[in-house]
């Protein structure tokens, strides 16, 4: 479904991803793990279709998207739902709106059908009585949750998440994820999690890929990878286990 193909990216003289390749396979999640600064947004980025690499390709269904122009790279990029790290809401736009848009845009749906819709997804993200709120009068926290809410109403095929769960308090982080879980088991799309939440989010994800130094340093499952003793992979998830807040 998704396969990414020995890409590289440098910005100016910072060579960010030398020869990243792995694959989603359709339904799965895999999480995208690695130091901060190592690119992981930006592989993300390229899988959006947002960045194109300087070498090297990603597929989407067997479809390159770096040959794709126009309304056929729309055409693809409009059933991906993303959560970028900052939230990225419309600002002039109430947090019911904000959810609303994507179903104005791209469906039929009457108003009343749609706020049945936006009210039910409200209510799973926790954000009901809050619909009437403007971004710059809302939490951090409650962003993020608007955001999800805004990509899962569209029920995409690929889902991509970029810290969907850093700087909230670890209670909503845990319910991020919960929700991330059953709207997975729900709709099936496939999709990648971009995360420190480890080892929390191994419970929600089928594969895990650690980004180091520019290439995939381990791709496997999250059984192997926490028992993994490779001197680079074990203090990085050791790391990370101490410093989870349980
Ligand atoms: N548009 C851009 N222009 C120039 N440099 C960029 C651009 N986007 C990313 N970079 C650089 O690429 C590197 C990787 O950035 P990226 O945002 O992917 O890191 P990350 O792994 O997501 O880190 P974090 O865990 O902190 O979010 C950084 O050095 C960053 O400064
Ligand atoms: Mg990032």
């Amino acid at each position: 479904m998704i396969r990414v193909q020995e890409i590289y990216k440098s910005f100016g003289k910072a060579q960010v991803l030398k020869g990243v390749s792995f694959e989603v396979p359709q339904g799965d999640i895999l999480a995208l793990i690695g130091r901060s600064g190592y690119g992981k947004s930006v592989i993300l980025k390229h899988v959006a279709g947002l960045l194109k690499p300087d070498k090297g390709h990603v597929f989407i269904n067997g479809s390159d998207l770096c040959n794709l122009r126009g309304r056929n790279l729309l055409k693809l990029i409009e059933r991906f739902g993303f959560l970028f790290q900052n939230g990225a809401l419309f600002d002039s736009m109430t947090i019911f709106d904000n959810v609303a848009f994507p179903l104005r845009e791209k469906t039929r749906m009457t108003e009343r059908q749609i706020r049945e819709r936006v009210l039910t997804e409200l209510e799973q993200v926790g954000l009901i009585g809050s619909e009437g709120k403007f971004p710059s009068q809302i939490s951090g926290g409650m962003i993020k949750r608007a955001s999800l809410a805004r990509a899962l109403i569209e029920e995409p095929d690929i889902m991509l998440f970029d810290e969907p769960t850093t700087g909230l308090d670890p209670i909503t982080g845990k319910s991020i994820l919960a929700l991330i879980d059953s709207c997975h088991r729900r709709i099936g799309f496939t999709g990648i999690i971009v995360t420190h939440e480890i080892p929390r989010v191994f419970s929600v994800v089928d594969q895990v890929a650690l980004l180091h130094e520019g290439v995939v340093l381990f791709h496997g499952s999250p059984s192997e990878i926490m028992t993994s003793d490779d001197p680079i992979i074990r203090p990085f998830v050791q790391a990370a286990t101490d410093g989870a807040v349980k």
